[in-house]
């Protein structure tokens, strides 16, 4: 299968162009990416330097708002498949500063959509998020049926894109599938994100900053795990579906944090409590029960295993730690942190 990814040269994409040339010597992935503050090319070294994987990959710079590039570049490749992994991800960044998470997220999205409406592919799963159902009262699960109530510019960017691609398998009949993940964790996960934020200040004996209370719960998912889910629903899942992804481990921040902090040898007085995000939501959890029963998936990796990995790929890693925590990145720091301690 030839797949379009958008985004590949993020997190979990990346994760997904790794995983996918590893396991599929019949794949072939073409990378489009804009190369945002999030993308890094280092991401994927181990495939440009891999003789059986390099030459079955391509990285094409651009952005997905560029509707003539998606014309061209659809017509020179014809993949079967896209995984629509590009947006703009992190909450706080979308609260300081909204535009765009709609310029990518919501228009990034129909530019693709209204691309493959000329030029129809045979699957396209549209990557999203457990954010979009908002806070849940415990004990309550969110299943695919769960009303959208989203908080941030960034979740309700997410929903928005869901129910536009979810219309477009309604109205004109295109092979989308929207998948919902629960929050992700692992190697090059950019260090904005709470745990790469906590393990990398932890090494650098600098204050970990805990929002509120540190009592908000999200359920963690470690990214092979997600890839494995992804690939499921790319290969098994059926057309105008939406499917949740979770990992079924629910934990507090703080606790998230003080295990952190455990694993990287570290003192628990490097943690700081600092003024709450604004429209904070106190709890995700869904159930991948679908998924699950359609296709078999299940998350593999425990949180401990999957933590004690992430610390030490931090460990081993502290050159891309380092260039990725250079310039731009310190800006937003600054932004983000000065004013809440
Ligand atoms: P990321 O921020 O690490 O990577 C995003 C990638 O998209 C970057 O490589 C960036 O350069 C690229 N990009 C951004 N705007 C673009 C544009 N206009 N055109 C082309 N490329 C562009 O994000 P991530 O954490 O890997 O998340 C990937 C997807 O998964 C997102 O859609 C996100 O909403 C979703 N998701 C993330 C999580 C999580 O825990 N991180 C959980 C569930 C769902
Ligand atoms: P984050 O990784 O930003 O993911 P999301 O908000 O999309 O779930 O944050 C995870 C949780 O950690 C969330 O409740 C906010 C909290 N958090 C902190 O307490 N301190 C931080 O510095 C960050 C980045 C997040």
């Amino acid at each position: 299968m030839k797949i379009l990814v958008t985004g590949g040269a993020g997190f979990i994409g990346s994760a997904f162009v790794r995983t996918t040339l590893a396991l599929d010597p019949a794949s072939r992935i073409v990378n489009l990416d804009k190369l945002t503050y999030a993308g890094n090319l280092e991401n994927l070294s181990l495939v440009e330097g891999n003789p059986q994987q390099r030459d079955r990959y391509r990285f094409v710079k651009g952005d997905i708002c560029d509707a003539s590039l998606l014309e061209k570049l659809l017509d020179e490749e014809q993949p079967d498949a896209i995984v629509h992994f590009a947006a703009e991800s992190h909450v706080d960044r979308s609260i300081h500063a909204p535009t765009p998470v709609f310029d990518t997220n919501l228009r990034g999205t129909f530019t693709l959509l209204e691309a493959i409406r000329a030029r129809p592919v045979k699957r396209f799963v549209h990557i999203s998020t457990d954010e979009v159902y908002g806070s849940l009262p415990a004990p309550a699960e969110a299943d695919e049926q769960y009303p959208l109530r989203t908080s941030s510019p960034y979740s309700a960017a997410k929903a928005g894109s869901d129910l536009l691609a979810l219309s477009y398998f309604t109205t004109y009949k295109l092979p989308v599938l929207v998948t919902r993940a629960s929050n992700n964790y692992g190697p090059y996960h950019f260090p904005e994100k709470l745990i790469p934020l906590m393990i990398t200040n932890a090494f650098d004996n600098v204050p970990l900053p805990v929002y509120g209370d540190g009592r908000q719960i999200r359920d963690w998912l470690y990214v092979e795990d997600h890839c494995a889910g992804i690939r499921a629903v790319l290969n098994q899942g059926r057309e105008g579906e939406i499917y949740n992804i979770g990992g079924n481990r629910s934990l507090e921040n703080i606790e998230v944090v003080r295990r952190i902090l455990e694993g990287a040898g570290r003192p628990e007085s490097l943690i700081k409590y600092v003024t709450d995000r604004p429209g904070h939501d106190v709890r995700y959890a869904i159930t991948s029960e679908k998924l699950e029963r359609e296709t078999g998936w299940a998350p593999l990796m425990s949180f401990e295993q999957g933590l004690e990995k992430t610390i030490q790929w931090y460990r081993d890693n502290q050159a891309w730690v380092a260039r990725v925590k250079s310039g731009a990145y310190m800006q937003f720091y600054e932004l983000n942190y000065s004013s809440r301690t």
